[in-house]
């Protein structure tokens, strides 16, 4: 979800609201477009690609207006073009709106507004506003954008303009984050602080429901019912740094405490609890179609191949589909065995990873048919693949994933359910996956409130030359996950296991400077890791263990424990890779690293 700016003052609005959406751009974006009233005449720039290059295009001859809005755009429905770049209008071209978040009902507004002969331009939800207020508006811009807004289901942080009122900006916000920026003689309003700083340190953080009227003497905070609202004014006394990374040192730490909201947008509109089974519209297939599969491939690389191995253990035990885990640099180059029955997946944060693009290509040449779990919008591989689900993790700055591969997983449980409750998930056991699913955002939020606890315990061990992660079943691949993670943003060498390998070899490296990381929740194979715990203590091995809240048998052989809430085998991974994230990241802070840019390391590894 990306960035938005208003403004309405005697000032001369689009360079203000440009500088504004710079302020922004840390947040990642694909496209960029503001609009404003000028001469009675609504004016709309907008194009996809760099903000530079969109300022560039616009030249030095910029329209002149007292009130404008721009958006940065972070794509969630509809490819980065410059038509799905917003603001978007309505049929008269009078409103313009721009918009952070999703809107879930989308389909059915659209085709009530088609009816009433309302014609699209883009491929956006966010379109659909704007011509809803259209639809709605009478005689006022807020009671056209309060009768729109009750209508609509999703997230949305979003300002309006129009010709009718060309000195007056409506704002809205529920679930994407808005704010007022209290000016003298000047309002704004912006997705976060980093935007109106250097104008004003004033802010007012608008809530779910509520609403802003602003003009250039004053802001209004009414509720979709139009019962004003009384907000505080707070002071911004951070530095620009600080807000771009939402107060937080470090985009990676940011990211891992955005988990509870990014794994919620994930499932946001897809789980279907009375069916026990998940919604995925982006798998353009038929329920027969889906039942042609014989196996799954899913391709991968780092961090998302930790995801895939996870999705394995799921489609397997779950769905009873076979599967097969292939990373995506060898799957090129070897002669698959693949045809038509086969269902290919490629799974990437950035949708382009050279080896991942080139596999998902090369299982198409054989016939495959291909799904993307992906989370840039418009990405290579999504645009590539015959269907495929988003993960809406946001933007990912931290170059160490975190957020996209707890997103990852959970896109790999949704499609389990699609996959198993035509084969052999029974409606109920679909219905208490639905159930643990929705339960998890607010786990993750305990386990993340302990992350003082995961800090202390990392200060045990900043000096430590190796580490060894142990984990077995759904646990193992997050073995390997906290492994990546601490070897990625520390430098320290560490490897991950299953636990019961140890005994075949690695055991020859316990001793007490060889800190052992056990991912040990209770789960079906516990009894089994607590023998492998025991084995590793004999040997005077130090043992830092992730285990389950009560856990007593563990608690008392391990060095340091910490504890997650209990949930279904399938979904521990979503909670166990939480301190294992927070782990590195603090024993990296430690140790000066760069976290958030690690040395060697690229975002998108985009070549071979
Ligand atoms: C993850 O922490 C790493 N930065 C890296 O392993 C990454 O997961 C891998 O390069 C795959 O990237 P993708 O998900 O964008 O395809
Ligand atoms: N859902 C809207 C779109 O895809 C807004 C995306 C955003 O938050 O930037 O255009």
């Amino acid at each position: 979800m990306c960035g938005i700016i208003g403004y309405v003052g005697s000032g001369d609005a689009v360079p203000l609201v440009l500088e504004g959406l710079k302020r922004l751009e840390y947040r990642g974006y694909d496209s960029a477009g503001f609009a404003l009233v000028e001469d009675g005449q609504l004016v709309v720039e907008k194009s996809a690609g760099r903000l530079s290059e969109f300022m560039a295009s616009l030249g030095d001859s910029l329209p002149s207006g007292r009130a404008a809005i721009a958006h940065t755009r972070w794509a969630t429905h509809g490819a980065p073009t410059d038509n799905n770049a917003h603001p978007h209008t309505d049929c008269t071209g009078r409103i313009a709106v721009i918009h952070n978040g999703i809107i879930e009902n989308v389909a059915v507004l659209r085709a009530t507004l088609a009816k009433h002969g309302h014609s699209f331009r883009s491929d956006t939800d966010t379109e659909v506003l704007a011509h809803l207020i259209e639809h709605l508006y009478e005689d006022s811009l807020q009671g056209a954008v309060a009768a729109a807004l009750k209508q609509v289901e999703g997230a949305y942080g979003l300002a309006v303009i129009c010709t009718y009122e060309p000195h007056t900006i409506v704002a809205a916000k529920q679930g994407s984050p808005l704010l007022l920026g209290v000016g003298d003689g000047e309002n704004f309003v912006a997705s976060d602080a980093a935007a109106v700083l250097q104008h004003t340190r004033s802010v007012v953080y608008l809530d779910d429901g509520e609403m802003a009227v602003l003009t250039k003497d004053g802001y209004q905070i009414p509720d979709l019912d139009t019962t004003r609202v009384a907000k505080a004014v707070s002071p911004v006394d951070w530095d620009l740094a600080t807000i771009e990374r939402g107060g937080y040192p470090h985009f990676m730490l940011k990211e891992i405490m955005e988990q509870p909201v990014s794994i919620c947008n994930t499932l946001r509109g897809h789980l279907l609890p009375e069916d026990g089974n998940a919604r995925l519209s982006g798998i353009n297939l038929s329920d027969a179609e889906l039942l042609e599969f014989d196996r799954v491939v899913l391709i991968a690389c780092g961090t998302s191949w930790h995801a895939a191995l996870i999705g394995e253990y799921m489609l397997e035990e779950l769905a009873r589909v076979p599967v097969e885990v292939e990373y995506a640099s060898e799957f090129r180059y070897r002669n698959p065995i693949i045809d038509d029955r086969t269902l290919v997946v490629g799974i990437s944060q950035s949708g382009e990873t050279a080896d991942t693009l080139a596999a998902v290509r090369e299982a198409k040449k054989k016939g495959a048919w291909t799904l993307g779990i992906v989370n840039v919008v418009g990405s290579s591989i999504a645009r590539e693949v015959d269907g495929g689900t988003y993960i809406h993790a946001g933007p990912e700055i931290g170059v160490a994933s975190t957020k996209a591969f707890t997103c990852q997983v959970t896109a790999l449980a949704l499609l389990t359910l699609r996959l198993g409750r035509q084969r052999a998930l029974s409606v109920l056991q679909g219905r208490e996956i639905v159930e643990a699913l929705n339960a998890l955002p607010e786990q993750v939020k305990a386990v993340l409130a302990k992350a003082n606890e995961i800090e202390r315990i990392a200060e045990q061990y900043v000096r430590a030359p190796n580490a060894l992660y142990l984990g077995r079943g759904y646990n193992f691949p997050v073995a390997l996950e906290g492994a990546l993670k601490l070897k990625e943003i520390s430098y320290i060498h560490a490897e991950g296991y299953p636990a019961a390998e140890m005994k075949h070899g690695p055991i020859a490296l316990i001793d007490g400077m060889m800190p052992v990381v056990f991912v040990a929740p209770q789960d079906g194979v516990y009894p089994k890791i607590v023998s492998n715990l025991e084995e590793v203590k004999a040997r005077g091995g130090r043992v830092f263990a992730v285990v389950t809240d009560g856990d007593d048998q563990i608690a008392r052989l391990a060095d340091h424990v910490f504890t997650i809430p209990k949930t279904l085998d399938s979904l521990t991974p979503l909670l166990s890779v939480l301190p294992l994230q927070l782990f590195a990241y603090y024993i990296a802070v430690r140790r000066g690293c760069n976290v958030d840019q690690p040395r060697n390391l690229a975002k998108a590894v985009t070549v071979e």
